[in-house]
């Protein structure tokens, strides 16, 4: 039994955990609003808001999730809100301020998308602390697509609701966002329901059986993708709720992160931020807003995918995986040794990923990555980078893993090897590619030829090389080495 606040109502719900809500609000409790795209996370026709009980602070805070992705165990203790529940109360046909937004600039034709959108702006509402910028307004919106009016009128829509959000208080903006029709008034009252609702029925960690194999399942965001019909039946362990696999702490130089933190929690974490300076910006190539707030690090790392970002990333910075047998045993393993085959794993079935840990990089650390579309897609080959060098501009420190052109995650070790005590330069990185191009095999599918693959690879291991000199240039820079740059600027000649 499941237990949560469903809009204005508390529920109990008997159906599977791993049935997405999409299908519970729909189907079993009849709240059409909610449309059904593309199952996959990408549209955005199913987004609705989930907020959590913070206790310490008495407050609720909200994400925007797709729901065709979201397990219903996740919901579990927690405000599911729908499209019903922000439509103003006790006018039911009262349109909240981000939907009138929408219908005042035009933002609306076919409506399938709407909902989606409308769900979004108010979540970003509940989420702004203090009057949110323009461009703040239109990333909320990152994880919906429409089809139909090009954008120009949602652009406006969020325009005017940015201008209305001018007086949105820092400290409690609930009241105001009441008082001033962007959410109904119930909503003042949830954080009191949740903690009623979790009283009754508190989490518990999952129990595990090396004689009963599970399924861990943490965001959602790929197994429900898969394989949804399979998981229905399929016995699971939900890790995403287990407050002790969550979390990123530094300690001395060491940063570990609980493999149950999502992407977004990284993507705003202020430890990560200052051992990587384009934090948000590399985040931004891996997801919508929606798809960071479900997706976890654990979940990238596991699903083994050849292509998988945050696994790039975590090989070329060298993480130690801490994995659980579940019955209080550990152990320990460099993510380098993690993929012994193409979705195959150094662990046994019933072992889970507790989390990970790395040394905060003494290089620059780039992530590069090629897809057809900028955001919200997966990449045709992508590529991570630590690379550090002196005053004179040679490499000292050296480490690029691939993804994309090869089974499995590839971290390069004999390209890696070639670039240490070699001067950083256009012509050095070109001998690194030759390297680079025996240590790969990519093969073609939708993504690509192989020739364009290779091609790909050469051209984001010379980007590695621009941003590491950007890097060392403002790092020297700070330290007033300054007439040491020269030395490290480098051209991209054209491919
Ligand atoms: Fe498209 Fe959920 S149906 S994101
Ligand atoms: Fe038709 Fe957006 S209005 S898809």
């Amino acid at each position: 039994m499941i237990r949560f606040l469903l809009n204005d109502q508390p529920v109990c719900a008997h159906q599977p955990g791993t049935l997405p809500a999409l299908d519970f609000v729909r189907d079993h409790q009849h709240l059409r609003g909610t449309k059904t795209g593309c199952r996959e996370g990408d549209c955005g026709a199913c987004t609705v808001l989930l907020g959590e009980l913070d206790a310490a602070e008495n407050v609720v805070r909200y994400k925007s999730m797709t729901s065709c992705l979201l397990p219903l165990a996740n919901v579990a203790g927690k405000h599911l809100v729908t499209i019903e529940g922000l439509n103003l109360s006790p006018q039911p046909h009262h349109l909240n301020r981000a939907q009138q937004a929408i219908v005042d600039c035009g933002g609306t034709q076919c409506g399938f998308c709407t909902v989606g959108f409308a769900v979004s702006l108010a979540g970003h509402c509940l989420t702004s602390s203090g009057a949110p910028t323009y461009a703040q307004t239109v990333a909320s919106i990152d994880g919906n697509i429409c089809r139909c009016t090009g954008y120009k009128s949602l652009e406006r829509a969020a325009a005017q609701l940015t201008a209305e959000l001018a007086g949105l208080p820092a400290a409690e903006p609930l009241p105001w966002l009441t008082e001033n029709g962007f959410i109904p008034a119930y909503f003042t009252g949830v954080a009191k329901k949740l903690a009623s609702i979790q009283q009754s029925s508190p989490s518990h960690p999952p129990t595990l059986s090396p004689s009963h194999p599970l399924t861990f399942l943490a965001g959602g965001t790929d197994l429900l993708v898969q394989r949804p019909e399979a998981m229905l039946t399929t016995a699971t362990a939900n890790l995403f709720d287990q407050t002790t696999l969550r979390g990123i702490q530094r300690t001395g130089d060491e940063i570990r992160i609980g493999a149950a933190t999502t992407a977004q929690e990284m993507m705003d974490s202020e430890v990560l931020g200052a051992a990587m300076s384009g934090l948000r910006r590399f985040m931004k190539l891996i997801s919508s807003t929606p798809i960071r707030q479900m997706g976890t690090l654990g979940g990238n790392l596991c699903n083994a995918s050849p292509i998988g970002d945050l696994t790039s990333w975590f090989l070329a910075l060298d993480a130690e995986l801490t994995i659980s047998d579940g019955l209080g045993n550990e152990r320990t393993l460099p993510l380098r040794q993690f993929y012994t085959g193409y979705k195959q794993l150094a662990k046994v079935r019933t072992e889970f990923l507790m989390s990970i840990s790395f040394a905060a990089p003494k290089g620059v650390f780039n992530f590069e990555k090629v897809s057809k579309r900028t955001h919200l897609d997966i990449a045709s080959v992508n590529s991570s980078a630590v690379l550090a060098s002196d005053a004179n501009g040679i490499v000292s420190e050296a480490a690029i893993s691939a993804g994309g052109v090869g089974p499995i995650p590839l971290f390069l070790t004999r390209t890696s090897a070639f670039l240490i005590g070699r001067k950083l330069s256009d012509e050095t990185m070109l001998a690194a590619n030759e390297i680079a191009q025996q240590e790969i095999s990519p093969i073609a599918d939708a993504r690509g030829t192989e020739a364009y693959k290779r091609l790909l690879l050469r051209q984001l291991l010379r980007a590695h090389a621009v941003e590491a000199a950007s890097g060392s240039r403002k790092r020297q820079a700070t330290h007033n080495t300054s007439e040491t740059l020269a030395a490290c600027s480098l051209k991209l000649a054209a491919p």
